[in-house]
């Protein structure tokens, strides 16, 4: 079993470890590049706070994603300390139909905002994870666009090397939100390529296990892409990630499209979604999949 980091591990100063804690400071923003110690810093503070006061976590990372599957953003409650992620009920989702940022702002942004709007009106303390995407303009504005959305109360950057000047450093002045620039604990280990996607493969396996092929009449439903439009041809549709919509416009579990019936006007979708009456909107993802 892997050994359970503590907090100071990651931060020596005090100070720090106080503001993080402080009650005032409810919403902590965690940035950093890919395997910087993000989600383990996050999982740090979520033991003790969660011991304290009601505490969610927000999981912007639709690449590595624990709370939700990849390709969403979701948020989850935690209760009288971190037992692991298995344990972290996702609350609400939303799908944002692709496992990177990057070409997909929009989407990403949209759900930042929802997301963690509802997170803050149920939490005392909101604890926000972020994708490891740091260097180029697409993370830069993203990330930057990100801060404006949330407007953390405080600001934990894992950093190598000065990574995160760029995005940083125009918000220092500001008072309202507060910034600390911590390194990467030497511990830290790198996932790599391969895990990272091994992992998500697992992830979805899971969620699809036993899940059955439901038609959906696309006639009578709305129909959406997250990303460009494309024809519903089926050499377009096959294995993409999709996400079935209630009426209240709310994520209600996802699905992988298996193919297009032009005879019966039906798409069929692989999905464990429990009332398939109610989806009103299918919401096709740029992201494909095959398990
Ligand atoms: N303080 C720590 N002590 C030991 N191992 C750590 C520590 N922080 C992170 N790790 C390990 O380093 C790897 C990357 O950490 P992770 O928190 O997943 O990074 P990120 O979320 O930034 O990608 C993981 O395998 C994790 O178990
Ligand atoms: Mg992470």
């Amino acid at each position: 079993m892997k050994m359970r980091s503590r907090l100071r591990d990651f931060i020596e100063d005090e100070r720090i470890i106080e503001e993080i804690l402080d009650p005032h400071h409810k919403t902590i923003m965690i940035i950093g590049g890919a395997d910087a110690g993000k989600t383990t810093l996050i999982e740090c503070i979520a033991d003790i706070t969660s011991r304290q006061t009601t505490t969610a976590i927000v999981d912007l990372d639709v690449g590595q994603s624990h709370v939700g599957l990849p390709t969403t953003i979701g948020w989850g409650k935690l209760d009288g300390g971190f037992k692991g992620w298995e344990y972290i009920q996702v609350e609400d989702f939303y799908f944002t139909g692709t496992l990177t940022p990057s070409g997909n702002l929009v989407p990403v942004l949209v759900g930042t905002k929802l997301i963690t709007e509802r997170a803050v009106r149920s939490c005392a303390k909101v604890l926000i994870d972020t994708t490891g995407l740091v260097s180029g303009p697409s993370a830069r504005v993203l990330k930057q666009y990100k801060i404006d959305l949330i407007s953390p109360d405080l600001i934990i950057t894992l950093e190598r090397a000065w990574e995160l000047q760029d995005i940083i450093e125009p918000f220092i002045n500001h008072s309202s939100i507060k910034i600390h620039r911590i390194p990467v604990p030497s511990v830290v280990s790198l996932k790599g390529i391969q895990r990272r996607s091994q992992y998500r493969l697992e992830r979805f396996r899971a969620y699809f296990m036993d899940a059955p092929v439901i038609r959906i009449p696309y006639g009578e439903k709305g129909i959406r892409f997250t990303g460009r439009p494309h024809r519903l041809a089926i050499s377009e549709l096959k294995d993409r990630l999709v996400s079935l919509r209630d009426e209240m416009n709310r994520d209600m579990a996802l699905g992988i499209v298996e193919g297009i019936d032009p005879g019966d006007r039906t798409i069929h979708i692989r999905t464990p979604v429990d009332r398939p009456e109610e989806v009103s909107v299918v919401m096709i993802g740029v992201a494909v999949l095959t398990l």
